[in-house]
């Protein structure tokens, strides 16, 4: 069994399903702060079975010890946290609660269980405002904001940890934007709150369920002013959570290095106007959309160097612009309809 803390997230229920596919079952943890519990009838319709789910908050150190007594656990990926720049900006201390606070109080249940695989799901907001083109592991860490350094500070956290017992491995998985849904428009993003991402955003425009997209910002150092990030499908970034359970799960004598951190992301950056018009060319809706300045904390491009996860993962993503917009369509036409 597979505890999966933020399993009714975003990229947590995909990551679900694909374990699951993989003979991996999993427990789903999550306290439904920023997903609903729909997404568990989602997940029940795709693969003809009910998931395990605990609806609990990972700060909660007695929930998890009875988690890890009631289920025969051998490995943690470890999604749940909050995730609104804005809102970590507002509430800092909110954030690094839940975020680093929920991640030490995971990593303590977890070695008083005796449990030492981790796939952490990082970001690649890490990497700030970077002068690179193309970001490699290495690159300089500058997190602009709270939520981009709790993912900084949980990292350097998993570095410790893994050092303090040779039966750790700990994977870091640096994800770029994820978008997209599941093929079956059954599950896609699906968050209380108004933090959407882009490709979410431009569907909602397109079906006028939205004012136009306001496109953030025509002056930024790219080919063509707008804003350049790794857009990445969730299908994708499920299966890239899938290896680096896979290897974690491997037994064998203590490597010499217990953490490895990788990039998850296609290595091509696409610019808001370019995923404009791919949305527009696959899914034949026009998508309204009105210039607006520059929004706060954010960087002007951010596209990963993907050789490591190559390397070290045997894995790289297989989907591209065109599955990106079409299943992020028919998941909000869905969402439409009922
Ligand atoms: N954008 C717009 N209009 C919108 C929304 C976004 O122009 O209405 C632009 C942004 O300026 C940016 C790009 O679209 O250039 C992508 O924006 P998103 O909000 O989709 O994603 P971000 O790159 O800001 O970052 C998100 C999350 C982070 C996470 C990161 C990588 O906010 O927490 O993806 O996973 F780390």
């Amino acid at each position: 069994m597979i505890l999966l803390t933020g399993g009714t997230g975003f990229i947590g229920s995909h990551t679900a399903l694909a374990l699951a596919q993989a003979g991996l079952p999993c427990v789903l943890l999550d306290n439904l702060s920023n997903s609903p519990e729909s997404t568990l009838e989602g997940l029940a319709r795709i693969s003809g079975q009910a998931p395990v789910f605990e609806r609990g908050d990972v700060r909660d150190a007695a929930l998890l010890d009875t988690l890890f007594k009631r289920h025969p656990i051998r490995a943690v990926v470890h999604g749940a946290a909050l995730k609104a720049v804005g809102e970590g900006l507002a509430q800092p201390a909110l954030y690094h609660d839940n975020n680093v606070g929920g991640s030490i109080t995971l990593i303590r249940a977890m070695e008083r269980a005796g449990v030492r695989r981790l796939v952490f799901s990082s970001s690649s907001t890490v990497y700030g405002n970077p002068a690179l083109a193309q970001l490699p592991e290495t690159a300089p860490l500058a997190p602009l904001n709270p939520e981009a350094r709790s993912k900084v500070m949980v990292e350097q956290l998993l570095h410790d940890v893994a050092a303090s017992h040779p039966d750790w491995r700990i994977f870091s998985l640096r994800c770029f934007n994820p978008v997209g849904a599941h093929p079956s428009g059954l599950l896609g993003e699906a968050p209380r709150g108004q933090t959407l991402n882009l490709l979410t955003v431009m569907a909602q425009a397109a079906a006028g369920q939205r004012p136009p997209l306001s496109i953030f910002g025509n002056d930024y150092p790219t080919p063509d002013g707008t804003g350049v990030r790794d857009y990445i499908h969730v299908m994708d970034l499920a299966r890239g959570h899938l290896a680096a359970l896979q290897q974690v799960l491997q037994t064998g004598p203590a490597p010499d290095t217990r953490h490895w951190v990788i990039n998850l992301g296609r290595g091509q950056g696409l610019s808001v106007l370019q995923l404009l018009q791919a949305f527009e060319q696959h899914t034949g809706h026009r998508v309204p959309h009105q210039w607006a300045p520059r929004r706060e904390g954010d960087a002007a491009s951010w596209v990963a160097d993907v050789t490591q996860a190559r390397q070290h993962l045997g894995w790289q993503a297989e989907l591209g612009p065109a599955q990106m917009c079409v299943d992020a369509w028919r998941w909000q036409s869905r969402l439409l309809g009922e």
